[in-house]
């Protein structure tokens, strides 16, 4: 595929997709579902550096802590863990090397297991498992990102899957643009408020975070600042938001199979039988212009791209203004 090889090489654009997904990223612009308006400026190209900095300045990791309305009123300061989340490990103290692992089928066969539970903490995603599946995507797991259709939908099992136990767990919603947080709770994408209190009450020793709104739309802002064409008015994939997550709480980040190796395949999930290239390339989220901002701050070689799915990160430490 032609939009793989150019978005290796940094020079993917909307035009390259398949006419299906052009339309889906058309109609989803058209319908603005969270009343998305851009205010800010397109810039000018920015360097790997400079996009790195960026994101650090502006999109400040930010967890709900209970302080605003409506949260305040319901004593969330008392039901959110003790600890925030960049404090978890230590005031200050930094993972030296961490490893996020996306769903993507690109990543059977591959074999990056023992690479991958090498790093020091192992970011991975929603319903990923590990189990029968350690050779390519490794055991180990620190923290796991959860969209809100894993707390609400009844298939996930969220209450009694081992998939959600023994690790920090860190939830999101998409909530409108405006950062409306009493509409928001009111009106979630899905019902993620009950299932989180829910386990907060069953399981208070389990670090268990729900994203603020602010942070997910400041990485939408930073991502259509860095584009030149208009991106999908929708959150970025819980990838991004995990690879960000992680550049705040790892001195380097190591990616696997977000951008894609040669592997390349239209399997959506490494663990399910489900064909989609939108799962790879965006329908609903950004993701073609998510994965060029993470392409333009990569540091490692177009081998360990081609070979490995391997993008290589800068933590937010490396950003010396
Ligand atoms: O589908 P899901 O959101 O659970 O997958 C986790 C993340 O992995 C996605 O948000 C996306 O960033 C990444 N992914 C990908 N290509 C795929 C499947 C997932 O880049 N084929």
């Amino acid at each position: 595929k032609v939009v793989v090889q150019q978005l290796r090489r940094g020079i993917a654009s909307a035009g390259m997709l398949a006419p299906h997904l052009q339309k889906s990223m058309r109609d989803y612009l058209n319908l603005n579902r969270h009343h998305v308006a851009y205010r800010g400026r397109r810039r000018g190209r920015q360097s790997g550096r400079e996009v790195l900095c960026e994101l650090k300045e502006q999109a400040r990791l930010r967890t709900l802590d209970g302080t605003e309305q409506p949260f305040s009123g319901l004593a969330w300061d008392r039901l959110v863990p003790p600890r925030p989340l960049e404090q978890l490990w230590g005031q200050g103290s930094k993972f030296k090397s961490c490893a996020v692992v996306t769903s993507a089928g690109a990543i059977l066969n591959s074999s990056l297991g023992r690479e991958i539970d090498s790093h020091e903490a192992v970011l991975r995603f929603n319903a990923a498992p590990t189990e029968g599946y350690e050779n390519d995507v490794g055991n180990k797991t620190t923290i796991r990102i959860i969209n809100s259709q894993i707390l609400a939908r009844p298939r996930h099992r969220f209450t009694t899957s081992s998939l959600y136990k023994g690790m920090t767990l860190v939830a999101w919603d998409p909530a409108p643009y405006s950062v409306d947080l009493p509409r928001w709770y009111r009106n979630p994408d899905y019902d993620l408020f009950t299932p989180y209190e829910e386990r907060r009450r069953l399981h208070p020793t389990q670090p268990f975070y729900i994203l603020h709104p602010k942070f997910i739309w400041q990485l939408w802002d930073v991502i259509q600042g860095n584009t030149q064409e208009n991106i999908q008015p929708n959150p970025p994939s819980s990838g991004f938001i995990g690879i960000v997550l992680m550049m705040s709480l790892c001195e380097e980040v190591h990616v696997y199979e977000y951008i894609p190796s040669l592997r390349q395949t239209d399997l959506c999930h490494y663990h399910e039988h489900h064909y989609d290239p939108a799962c790879t390339l965006g329908a609903y989220h950004p993701l073609l212009f998510e994965k060029l901002l993470v392409q333009r701050m990569n540091s490692a070689s177009q081998h360990d791209l081609k070979t490995k799915g391997k993008v290589t990160l800068s933590g937010f430490s490396g950003c010396i203004p």
